[in-house]
């Protein structure tokens, strides 16, 4: 199966193919581009010319299949998390039917509904349904890329459903953490479902801003900057570390949010890992800073980690982890 994340600057391409219960690379392939999010493009001719950028490496990379799996961004999408009390699967198909309008803020009509049973518990007789939900129009323009490409969109669901899948453990209770370009995903995840979702626009892009301004240096210089010296306390007297902090700690006080909520909300317990992803996850440092500044164990997320690669593939993908969880995932894709 064909998995394709279509971020706000890069697109990155994967290619499955299972055998028993094993996945093999077929073939994969990222580019970027200068622009916007699909959802954010509002001409046409825009669409289709990202259309043939992904058609372009769609080509390079020798793609098999024309059918593939996309992604949406967490930020056009709401998660909402529903307790029902015990019902047949029938029921709950008709009440997220006729009760989803009070749950999201966008009219039924114009949006595309999704949800997974997360479990049923018979002791407290209630049933936990994960209602997902984007607007028909933001939907659309990605369908739309994918067709400009020549590929046919079979399936869509967010990134964190996908990123789920190839980065979280089967059993035990992790926070995931997408550190992207405009925006930071958190989810945590029970045993292989996600039962928390949460997205901030402040990211890579907010971070070179910042080390820009702090420094009074240029984007360019900014952006190198960000990835040579990152939050090391160190290099460069720490400089661009402290221009970076009040813009971090955004992201780390939405993390004990999260799990403030969780532990609350959900009577949930504490996540025994925080797997950071995302291109700005790369950012020198980022894993001790977490750890301290969260208190839980911090590691950086394998996107291959599930796949059967060998020792030569393995070796050549190892820099490319942090930016194809959300692809990985949406190949792995099963139903
Ligand atoms: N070594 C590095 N150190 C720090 N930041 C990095 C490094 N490499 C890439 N980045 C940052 O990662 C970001 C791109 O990450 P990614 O490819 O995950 O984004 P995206 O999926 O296109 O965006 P989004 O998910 O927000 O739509 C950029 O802001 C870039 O500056
Ligand atoms: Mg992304």
């Amino acid at each position: 199966m064909v998995g394709i994340d279509i971020g706000s600057k890069s697109i990155k391409v994967i290619e499955l193919e299972k055998s028993g219960n094993k996945w093999n690379l077929k073939t994969s392939g990222a580019v970027g581009f200068k622009g916007v999010s699909p959802d954010k493009i509002t001409d046409e001719k825009e669409l289709q010319s990202l259309g043939e950028i992904l058609r372009k490496t769609v080509n390079q990379i020798s793609l098999t299949s024309k059918d593939v799996n996309i992604s949406l961004p967490e930020s056009i999408v709401f998660t909402r998390l529903i307790k029902f009390p015990m019902l047949t699967d029938e029921e709950i198909s008709s009440a997220v039917k006729w009760e989803s309008e009070q749950y999201i803020p966008i009219p039924v009509s114009e949006a595309v509904i999704q949800y997974m049973v997360l479990g049923k518990d018979e002791i407290k007789s209630q049933t936990s349904v994960l209602l997902v939900a984007a607007p028909k129009n933001s939907v659309e323009k990605f369908v739309k890329v994918i067709r400009y490409a020549g590929l046919i969109a079979v399936s869509a669901e967010t990134e964190l459903t996908a990123m789920a899948r190839s980065l979280a453990p089967d059993k035990g209770i992790s926070f995931l953490l997408d550190l992207g370009s405009s925006a930071t995903d958190m989810s945590i995840v029970k045993d292989g479902k996600i039962v928390f979702t949460r997205s901030i626009p402040v990211a890579g892009e907010a971070f070179t801003r910042a080390v820009a301004q702090g420094l009074n240096i240029t984007l360019q210089q900014a952006e190198e900057y960000k990835k040579t010296y990152g939050l090391s306390s160190t290099q460069l007297e720490g400089k661009v570390r402290i221009a970076l902090e009040p813009v971090f700690k955004m992201v780390t006080e939405e993390i004990k949010k999260a799990i403030h909520f969780y532990q609350t909300e959900e009577k949930g317990e504490i996540p025994n890992a925080l797997i950071v992803t995302g291109g700005a996850s790369s950012m020198p440092d980022v894993i001790p800073y977490l750890t301290e500044t969260t208190g839980i164990e911090t590691i950086m997320g394998n996107a291959f980690g599930k796949l059967s690669l060998d020792v030569e593939t393995a070796k050549s993908l190892s820099g490319y982890s942090s930016i194809y969880a959300t692809a990985v995932g949406l190949a792995m894709r099963e139903e």
